[in-house]
């Protein structure tokens, strides 16, 4: 990822002064249930890799709620704008009630416009397919996620989809810029302008307008459902995706889906000079406090962010040992087919990782 001014070590380190002397300092949201033993594992593991970085955790969701009355307190959100970078878990939201969900307000508060999903295989986690190499860039700021809805008479509602020229423009820009500077040959704007002609024909005429700019990058349209067809028979025909923000969140499912499941896939949320990696899992009760939950949901966006850093050597040191760890097969929690604990699967990926320089 575009890597941005080094982030200052800032007030509010909940790791004490130390933290002042780290190298990097990065915003640590847990979030609700699963993450808190997850985050740990993942701190664990990366401070493993010996790289000199400090957190600055963060309280989130219910628990920040009942604390301060936001599930997104003011704290949070300026030890972000400080440190430039974060890593978070998922926070939990009530599904057709309640507050709007603190993960999508998060984007909006923090301007976090792209939403890039990298779909790659995990050398050694089983999969459908083998070699994907693809790329979901979602808008994250608006479409069906303004949360604008409305009762309009008893028994009819109305939520509305709002698409900008601004939005849309800015959106499929930094897809081409990234296919450019990621050396990708393809960009592919998902859209479903033949039923939604106003909504998605302004993204669809927005990503052809910015097409004509990037002469070298290959251009091409695939309606939503069909790119759900074709995702799924032959996801080698595609490289670099981008959509509203719906169809982004759906397809980057059904992405992850192709690569051995959510954990293989970290969301990249981008804003101007701001970066938060995240997990984009979803809630897992059953699994709270018992120490079974699978780390790679935040483990992989911790990778990027190392990389993000400039600390590509620690990032690929971390991705081989967790390879060797999957390989093997012998320390994996359950959903990966093991018996393992999640912090067995940590200490295994630690006793894997290679010393520096030796990636
Ligand atoms: C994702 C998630 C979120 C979304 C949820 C947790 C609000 O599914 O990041 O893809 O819908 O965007
Ligand atoms: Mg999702």
């Amino acid at each position: 990822m575009n890597p941005i001014a080094k982030p200052a070590a800032g007030p509010g380190a909940t790791t004490g002064p130390k933290a002042l002397e780290k190298k990097h300092t990065v915003t640590l949201i847990p979030g609700d249930g699963i993450g808190e033993e997850i985050a740990d594992q993942v701190v664990r593991i990366v401070q493993a890799t010996g790289v000199s970085l400090g957190w600055d955790r963060q309280l989130s969701g219910h628990k920040a709620q009942a604390k301060t009355g936001s599930a997104l307190p003011p704290a949070l959100l300026d030890s972000i704008r400080t440190h430039k970078v974060a890593l978070k878990g998922r926070i939990n939201t009530p599904i057709g009630t309640g507050y709007e969900s603190p993960n999508v307000q998060l984007r909006k508060i923090l301007n976090l416009y792209a939403s890039v999903r990298p779909v790659k295989n995990i050398a050694g986690l089983r999969a459908r397919f083998d070699k994907i190499d693809l790329v979901v860039v979602r808008e994250n700021t608006e479409d069906m996620y303004s949360g604008i809805e409305h009762e309009v008479v008893p028994g009819v509602v109305e939520s509305l989809k709002i698409v900008t020229e601004a939005a849309s423009t800015r959106i499929a820009r930094f897809a081409f810029e990234y296919a450019v500077k990621y050396g990708r040959r393809q960009v592919a704007c998902v859209h479903k302008a033949n039923i939604m002609k106003m909504s998605d024909g302004l993204f669809l005429t927005c990503c052809r307008n910015v097409a004509r700019e990037f002469p070298q990058i290959a251009y091409r349209e695939v309606i939503a459902d069909s790119a759900c067809m074709q995702l799924v028979l032959n996801p080698y025909a595609f490289d670099v995706m981008v959509m509203g923000n719906l169809y982004g969140d759906i397809i980057s499912d059904l992405c992850a889906g192709l690569v051995g499941g959510l954990g293989a896939v970290p969301g990249v949320n981008v804003g101007d000079g701001l970066v938060v990696f995240e997990a984009i899992h979803g809630n897992a009760p059953e699994l709270e406090g018992q120490d079974l939950a699978n780390p790679l949901s935040l483990l992989i966006p911790a990778v990027h962010m190392l990389d993000h850093l400039g600390e590509s050597d620690a990032a690929a040191r971390l991705m081989s040992a967790v390879s060797a760890v999957l390989v093997e097969g012998k320390a994996l929690t359950a959903d990966l087919g093991g018996t393992a604990k999640l912090s067995e699967m940590a200490a295994a990926i630690i006793a894997k990782l290679p010393a520096a320089g030796r990636s």
